[in-house]
């Protein structure tokens, strides 16, 4: 049996609908028992978190695990918890770790890369078998953006001229599945990404072709984007990490394209263009009776 943690966010949402579609029924965990109702139809799951871990006997029902948490402080402390209590429960399943490409890069001082890297060192050392998944950066990340693409024709960020190969989450979770499902992945590490490495300027580009308008790229000065960052609420620790990740990013170190997705699902990575008119809402739309933008 798999379970699979994460499973009301990005990644996990798509890989239930995956697993369930391949006809294996997966396991979500959530952490309170209302979220059921926003898992795909007919999910089954348990109500447990990573630092509130299902019991022994809850864990010994699953080979597999799909091991996912938020890019946040306490990341390392929450997977090593969970991870812990698997093995104090005296079994040994088959562990698929969501990790970020440039963890496995010991020069990569991200601290989300590093984070990953942390929890991998304490895998390591459990013995238990397990697969990592590295994800570049997620097209979802664009949303983030689409208020100011919509209203301003603009598409801000601090990446330079720094290219990237943006996957989106489906193609994440695809891979996922595949892992979960088959054997023969123990012990590797797949670099998931999308089918080419796009700068911002090709991002507004593909924008802009997609949504007949014109979107601009703004290469933002770091302090500004810290600025703006910390201004929208965003935690501290959050706002440092997504500062390193796009001076990683300038430095050139996130263009790697590989072709995971295509070998583990059969099908092309998904390319921007499809990802984007799949959310034209998002960014052209305003939902009716919207305010205007400057209220
Ligand atoms: N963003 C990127 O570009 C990118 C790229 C590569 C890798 N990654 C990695 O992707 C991961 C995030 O994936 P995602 O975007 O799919 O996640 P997400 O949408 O942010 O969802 C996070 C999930 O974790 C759950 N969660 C939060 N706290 C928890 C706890 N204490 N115990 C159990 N579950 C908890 C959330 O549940 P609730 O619904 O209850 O909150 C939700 O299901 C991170 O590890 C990040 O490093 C991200």
């Amino acid at each position: 049996m798999i379970l699979v943690t994460g499973a009301t966010g990005r990644v996990g949402f798509h890989l239930m609908e995956d697993l369930t579609d391949a006809g294996v029924q997966p396991t979500a965990m959530v952490r309170i028992d209302a979220q059921a109702g926003s898992l795909p139809t007919g999910s089954q799951h348990i109500v447990a978190t990573l630092d509130d871990p299902p019991s022994a006997d809850e864990l010994r029902n699953f080979d597999r695990i799909f091991l996912l948490s938020p890019s946040r402080e306490q990341q390392v402390e929450l997977e090593i918890r969970f991870l812990d209590a698997v093995v104090a429960a005296g079994h040994r399943p088959h562990i698929v770790k969501l990790a970020a490409d440039g963890f496995q890069d010991l020069d990569c001082d991200v601290r989300f890369m590093r984070n990953h890297r942390q929890v991998a060192v304490h895998l390591e050392a459990t013995e238990l078998p397990v697969t990592y998944l590295a994800a570049n950066m997620y097209m979802e990340n664009l949303l983030g953006a689409a208020d100011t693409i919509r209203d301003e024709g603009l598409l801000p960020a601090p990446a330079g001229d720094g290219r990237i190969g943006f996957v989106a989450t489906s193609d994440v979770a695809g891979v996922a599945a595949h892992v979960l499902t088959h054997d023969g992945h123990v012990d590797r590490t797949y670099v998931v990404t999308g089918p080419e490495a796009l700068s911002y300027a090709d991002v507004a580009g593909r924008i802009s072709a997609v949504f007949a308008r014109t979107v601009e790229y703004a290469d933002v000065p770091p302090y500004q984007a810290k600025a703006d960052l910390l201004a929208s609420g965003v935690d501290p620790w959050v706002v440092d990490g997504t500062l390193e990740l796009y001076e990683w990013v300038r430095n050139g170190a996130a263009d790697t394209v590989t072709d995971e997705v295509p070998k583990a699902t059969g099908e092309d990575a998904r390319p921007l263009h499809d990802w984007l008119g799949e959310l034209r809402g998002a960014f052209v739309g305003r939902p009716e009776n919207a305010p205007p933008p400057s209220l």
